[in-house]
């Protein structure tokens, strides 16, 4: 079989290692396509390199845009070499630019397209990820749901009970893959003279938190007074978005927040581990922060991961504001410091070729 791998950025390259290395260990023909949406070293090459992956055989070197300018030119670029390479089903992981893309050049040219982490739902469809989810999930073949709830979701939007499959998420084997390289992850606290437990990580990028100047305002003040009711440190290390918005906007940081630049994964991986909180908007680092078992607040009005919230490892402020800020935090602090990781046992990458060497092998046998 032929297995082509689409990724784009940060949480895909981190999230498809481990389908990466399932594939070549089984010996199936693998083709995988960059298309270079996050294209920065510490966004982008410090993965591929410490993930231990092999260079991508196509790179479309997009890089940034707008929407609609970036989405287009993905599909432009992939579809001649999906018609050259004739893969026998396309893999996309999560909801960025990129998965749209390519998931529409997958379906356009009739080639089965697989969804890695289908179903969730933010049910906000001002997110720019909730059409990309949507969109995508609607046009696979293969809908690799996470949990019963996005299978839930996907049947109650219509989708075929055969097309859905649930698999965990390959964050967990991701994650645990990471933890088992070997190597000395302590130096990653002694760069920032960090001891375990004695600080608060945080990292933001959203759209909804970064591009409007008073809400970034906002974040930032209620970082301070987290940051000072409790004594502790807060690293931050900041997304290229959030770095170019707090340029534009002339927006400072507080002091008791630290900034860093974006650290390559086993480095956040120890960050996360060894944090006594962290505070964030991005989707991963909830379900890290929950496998983990490391409290997590999230700066956010909704999820679409609320198994995080559910089983106790996540609190969302849902309107973010100093006050109600510390009043999560205070919460999240004094409660519940255990709970069942919801994502599965490690073994996603598998079951999804599992699937596809049943499926894919029939309709091609
Ligand atoms: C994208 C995804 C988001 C995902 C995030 C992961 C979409 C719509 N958004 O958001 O779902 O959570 O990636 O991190 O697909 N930049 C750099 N270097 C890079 C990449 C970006 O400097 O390597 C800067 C550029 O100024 C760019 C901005 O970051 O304009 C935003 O990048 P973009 O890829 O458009 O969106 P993200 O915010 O990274
Ligand atoms: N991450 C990282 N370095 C950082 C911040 C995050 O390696 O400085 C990892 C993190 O461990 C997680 C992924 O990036 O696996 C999350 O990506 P991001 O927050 O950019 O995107 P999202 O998950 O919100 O789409």
């Amino acid at each position: 079989m032929k297995i082509a791998v689409v990724v784009g950025t940060r949480p895909e390259v981190i999230k498809m290692a481990p389908v990466i290395r399932e594939i070549k260990k089984r010996g199936h023909a693998l083709l995988v396509i960059h298309s270079n949406q996050h294209y920065s070293d510490n966004m982008d090459r410090v993965f591929f390199e410490e993930l231990e992956l092999q260079a991508p055989h196509y790179n479309l070197e997009v890089g940034s845009s707008l929407h609609g300018n970036q989405t287009g030119n993905i599909l432009i670029k992939i579809e001649p070499i999906l018609l050259d390479e004739k893969p026998d089903v396309v893999l996309v992981q999560g909801d960025t630019n990129t998965v749209l893309a390519a998931a529409l050049g997958a379906a356009k040219l009739n080639i089965p397209l697989g969804h890695v982490e289908a179903g969730l739902r933010s049910y906000d469809r001002k997110m720019p990820e909730e059409t990309n989810r949507v969109v995508t999930d609607h046009i696979s073949n293969y809908a690799f749901a996470v949990t019963e709830i996005q299978k839930d979701i996907l049947i109650g939007e219509g989708h075929c009970e055969d097309t859905v499959f649930v698999v965990g998420n390959t964050i967990v084997d991701s994650t645990f893959q990471a933890l088992e390289l070997n190597k000395n992850f302590d130096d990653f606290l002694k760069k920032y003279n960090l001891s375990p437990q004695g600080y608060f990580l945080a990292t933001i990028h959203r759209s909804s938190n970064v591009d409007d100047p008073n809400q970034l305002k906002t974040v930032l003040e209620s970082l301070k007074a987290v940051s000072e009711k409790y004594s502790f440190k807060i690293l931050w290390p900041i997304h290229p978005r959030t770095k170019v918005a707090l340029t534009k906007f002339d927006l400072k940081l507080p002091s008791g927040v630290v900034e860093a630049s974006p650290t390559g994964y086993l480095e956040f991986l120890t960050l996360q581990k060894n944090a006594r909180l962290i505070l964030t908007d991005s989707g991963g680092v909830q379900e890290e922060a929950c496998i983990l078992g490391v409290p997590c607040v999230t700066l956010r009005e909704n999820t679409e991961r609320p198994e995080t919230v559910t089983v106790g490892a996540n609190v969302l402020v849902q309107k973010i504001s100093v006050e109600s800020t510390l009043e999560v935090v205070d919460q999240v602090l004094a409660g519940n410091k255990k709970w069942k990781n919801p994502f599965g046992d490690g073994k996603t990458s598998e079951r999804i070729i599992d699937i596809l060497e049943e499926r894919v092998g029939r309709a091609n046998g």
